[in-house]
């Protein structure tokens, strides 16, 4: 017993780091953004933004938004676009070149308050402008008037 002992507190330590460190994260809110796969989509120019979505409706990019969606806009904006009234409710972004230019401006730069705080990341840099199009088709596909 007395020869583990060691063993046991170095690996009590390293779990406690480890749990530490997970924390600390959380804390400052750097949840790691989840890679998009965009395959099958048209490829776009890069450096070249657009402010229309070329994706809209289509059904592949609906099903790539959504899984992007879920894994990276969920927790603030609401499973299956619902807010929980963290944030905005996007199933009431508007519909078309309107809703998809104030979409991209939003996604592209985050958002911040007056006191430069951040309450919404940006994601320019993070994911592709393919995988930003696929959100907004699956967000535009969620749409609602009520
Ligand atoms: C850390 C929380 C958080 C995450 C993660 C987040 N957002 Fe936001 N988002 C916000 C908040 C808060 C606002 C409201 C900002 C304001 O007051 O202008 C917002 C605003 C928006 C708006 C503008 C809505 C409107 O009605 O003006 C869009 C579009 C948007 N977010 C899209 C996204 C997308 C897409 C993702 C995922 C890639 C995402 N957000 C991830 C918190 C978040």
């Amino acid at each position: 017993m007395l020869t583990r002992s060691p063993f046991r507190a170095f690996l009590a330590a390293a779990l406690l780091a480890t749990a530490g460190a997970a924390d600390l994260a959380l804390a400052h809110g750097d949840v790691t953004p989840q890679p998009i796969d965009v395959t099958g989509l048209a490829p776009l120019k890069e450096g070249e933004w657009l402010t229309q979505n070329p994706y809209s409706g289509d059904p592949k990019a609906i099903e790539i938004g959504a899984s992007g969606y879920n894994q990276n806009c969920a927790r603030c904006h609401g499973l299956q676009v619902v807010s929980g009234g963290l944030a905005p409710d996007l199933r009431y972004l508007e519909k078309g070149q309107v809703g998809d230019e104030w979409f991209i401006e939003r996604i592209r730069h985050g958002a911040h308050k007056s006191d430069g705080s951040t309450v919404m990341p940006p994601f320019e840099g993070v994911f592709t402008q393919e995988a930003m199009w696929a959100i907004r088709s699956y967000i535009e596909s969620m749409h609602s008037d009520e």
